[in-house]
């Protein structure tokens, strides 16, 4: 075997495993990524770490109605009335229920 073609083998290989893993694994959803923003304060998958309010498994109803609330200014806040004007209906929605099905 020449090793030209030994070579051209052995790339297309390593393409092959570079390229399937991520082709594999699951896609990460919208709310996922947006919730990253919350994650910040809130903890990792809203699992509060100190003083500001843990949100995972709260029902997507009242995180939502809560974002809507700090958006309008309905719900007095310190920083999330500024935080949640950044977020659409929709958006709020997604990371309402990706905080929901985090136990
Ligand atoms: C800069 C820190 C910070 C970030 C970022 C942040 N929050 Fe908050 N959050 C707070 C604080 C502080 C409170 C308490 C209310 C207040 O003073 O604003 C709060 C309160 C809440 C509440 C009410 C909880 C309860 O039990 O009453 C919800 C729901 C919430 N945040 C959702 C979110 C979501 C969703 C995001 C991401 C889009 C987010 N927060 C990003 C700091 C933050």
């Amino acid at each position: 075997m020449s090793f030209r073609l030994f070579f051209s083998i052995w790339l297309f290989v390593c393409f092959l495993l570079i390229s399937i893993p991520p082709a594999l694994s699951e896609p990460i959803s919208r709310g996922a990524l947006l919730s990253n923003s919350c994650a910040g304060c809130h903890g990792t998958d809203g699992r509060s770490p100190g003083a500001i309010p843990s949100i995972n498994g709260k029902s997507a109803l009242f995180i939502a109605g809560s974002m809507r609330e700090f958006r309008s200014g309905k719900r007095p806040s310190t920083v999330m009335g500024r935080h949640a004007k950044g977020y659409s209906d929709e958006e709020i929605q997604l990371i309402a229920e990706f905080f929901a099905s985090r136990k």
